[in-house]
């Protein structure tokens, strides 16, 4: 089955609903991390070419079918407008009138929606509420890998509803991440750090099945100690710790460059200790630097590994950088992605 793409679509002069991911850290009104908005600009350039009325729907934190306006997507219009270099007009709803008013008047640019969970009928999957954020629309591209693992209104349901396609970001997401799933070069290493281990266990057992080594650290290290789970040798944990646990310790940091320092392909989710702590911030920068030092092809997706990589002003220096955190782990795993099955025939 196959996708279909934004490139065989008849979009000339169509009326389209964009569905990106702007779900980005807000702080005193300001954006703290651009990245996920910056993956929408050639899909957008692209439709504003086709000479298309563009309206980009999001979602931003979790309002639970609230109005709230510390979820707002207003607060991010003239930061988004600046990363997009375009001119963008917010429209303080996402359904109905406010909307057709504003597709109807567009003189160029493009609309960002209020955000789409201040409906419950978003992650409801509600079917009416898909029908009125279609109603305004000839063409749906969904854009935004990150939220593929959803199967909700704005990115399932609106697909059923009105002629859908994958958008260049997503396109590319996916070759990216089929690569790491199912051809990496050997010797191929995982790092696997953060938080949960319930939902990272599913990713460690898909690795072990297909690369070299499985590099465990942050708190899942912690719990998997703590729970005596057993693994195969190529999984190594931590043998050693910082303060109570909150970062791995030297030997373990350096057992993990030996082992990086081999690698031909390697993913990369979660960081290695407390990161957002300086303190404990050492092995996850000490693991990044070498991993660029590697010369491997790195695939790093997570939205805590993104802020390492910020931090460390060394974005353009992995191979691919994902928007996914858990879209990146459900894909890896195997599990459904119901945003990627809505766009094939
Ligand atoms: C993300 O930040 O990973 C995506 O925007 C998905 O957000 P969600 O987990 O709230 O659905």
């Amino acid at each position: 089955m196959d996708i279909r793409r934004i490139q065989d679509t008849d979009l000339e002069n169509k009326k389209v609903l964009l569905r990106v991911d702007f779900n980005v850290a807000v702080e005193n009104g300001k954006v703290k991390e651009s990245f996920k908005i910056a993956a929408a600009k050639e899909t957008l350039d692209y439709l504003l070419n086709k000479n298309c009325k563009v309206a980009m729907i999001s979602h931003l934190g979790r309002p639970d079918g609230q109005v709230d306006p510390e979820f707002s997507l207003g607060q991010i219009v003239s930061d988004a407008q600046e990363i997009l270099a375009t001119h963008l007009e917010f429209v303080p709803d996402c359904v109905g009138g406010k909307v057709a008013e504003a597709v109807e008047n567009m003189q160029g640019g493009a609309l960002l929606l209020e955000n789409v969970r201040f409906y419950a009928g978003d992650e409801a999957n509600d079917a009416e509420f898909a029908k009125q954020l279609a109603e305004n629309f000839d063409v749906f591209v969904q854009d935004a890998f990150s939220v593929s693992h959803r199967d909700q209104a704005s990115v399932t349901g609106v697909a059923k509803v009105l002629p859908s396609c994958a958008g260049f970001r997503l396109l590319e997401e996916i070759h990216e991440m089929t690569i790491i799933k199912d051809h990496p070069i050997h010797p191929a290493v995982a790092i696997i750090g953060g938080a949960k281990i319930e939902t990272k266990l599913p990713v460690i057992k898909f690795f072990e099945e297909k690369y070299d080594h499985i590099l465990v650290g942050g708190k899942i290290a912690n719990e998997a100690l703590d729970q005596n789970i057993e693994f195969s040798d190529k999984v190594v944990l931590p043998i050693d710790f910082v303060d109570d646990r909150l970062d791995i310790g030297p030997e373990t940091v350096a057992k993990f460059k030996e082992i990086i320092a081999t690698a031909k392909t390697i993913a990369w989710n979660g960081p290695t200790g407390k990161f957002e702590d300086e303190k404990y911030a050492q092995s996850s920068n000490e693991i990044l630097t070498a991993v660029i030092a590697s010369g491997a092809f790195v695939l790093v997706g997570g939205g805590e590994t993104l802020e390492i990589l910020e931090k460390n002003n060394a974005m353009h220096e992995i191979s691919f950088v994902s928007t996914g955190g858990g879209a990146m782990l459900d894909y890896l795993a195997g599990n459904r992605m119901p945003g990627i099955e809505a766009l094939k025939d």
